[in-house]
């Protein structure tokens, strides 16, 4: 008998120690859908074709990393119609909500978003190295989402090559 009653308050411990219903399986170090910044640990070695591209850990490394690679990176995409052309295509699927069709940051999105898309147009980001938009366009901003998943590395000079053409403030 006593020891019925002992598994008895076991069993019921067990029970309430669950209530409310356990969340141990959300709540883990996975990636979460829409989740940016994926950390990796130092140590872990990328399978296959993955960029090896360290998440920078506050502003003023993301400022860095853009202005080096901006001196790093040489853009494989030589400016022609064709170039800019696909670099348009992927604007307009990617980057329009947001900057708008003429960059300036009002698109559908962009006019609602804080803080607002910056103004392709200017000069700001009209006199950034290639490497450096390339970077941006990658790794995402402080607000912007990254597109080193969504868009081919090519397609993300193209696209360099369509802002710094067509997006000129005229
Ligand atoms: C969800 C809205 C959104 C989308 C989509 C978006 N951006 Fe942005 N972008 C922003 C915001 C907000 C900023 C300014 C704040 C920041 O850096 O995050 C920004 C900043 C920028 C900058 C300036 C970064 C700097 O040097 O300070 C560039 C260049 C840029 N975006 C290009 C693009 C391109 C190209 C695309 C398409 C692949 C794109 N953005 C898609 C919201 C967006």
């Amino acid at each position: 008998m006593r020891r019925i009653v002992f598994l008895l308050m076991l069993a019921t411990s067990g029970a309430a120690l669950a209530l409310p219903w356990s969340k141990d399986m959300v709540d883990q170090p996975s990636v979460k859908p829409q989740e940016t910044l994926v950390r990796e640990a130092p140590d872990s070695v990328p399978k296959s074709g993955k960029e090896a591209m360290p998440v920078p850990s506050d502003v003023a490394e993301v400022v860095r990393s853009r202005l080096q690679a901006g001196q790093q990176l040489n853009n494989p995409a030589s400016m022609t119609a064709e170039s800019i052309e696909r670099g348009k295509e992927i604007y307009e699927i990617h980057c329009l909500v947001c900057h708008g069709d003429t960059g300036k940051g009002d698109g559908a999105v962009g006019k609602k978003f804080v803080p607002p898309p910056m103004d392709l147009s200017t000069d700001y980001v009209q006199l950034q190295a290639d490497g450096q938009i390339y970077y941006t366009i990658t790794h995402g901003g402080v607000a912007m989402p990254f597109y080193r998943d969504a868009i081919e590395e090519i397609d993300r000079w193209h696209l360099v090559n369509y802002v710094k053409s067509e997006l000129k403030a005229q």
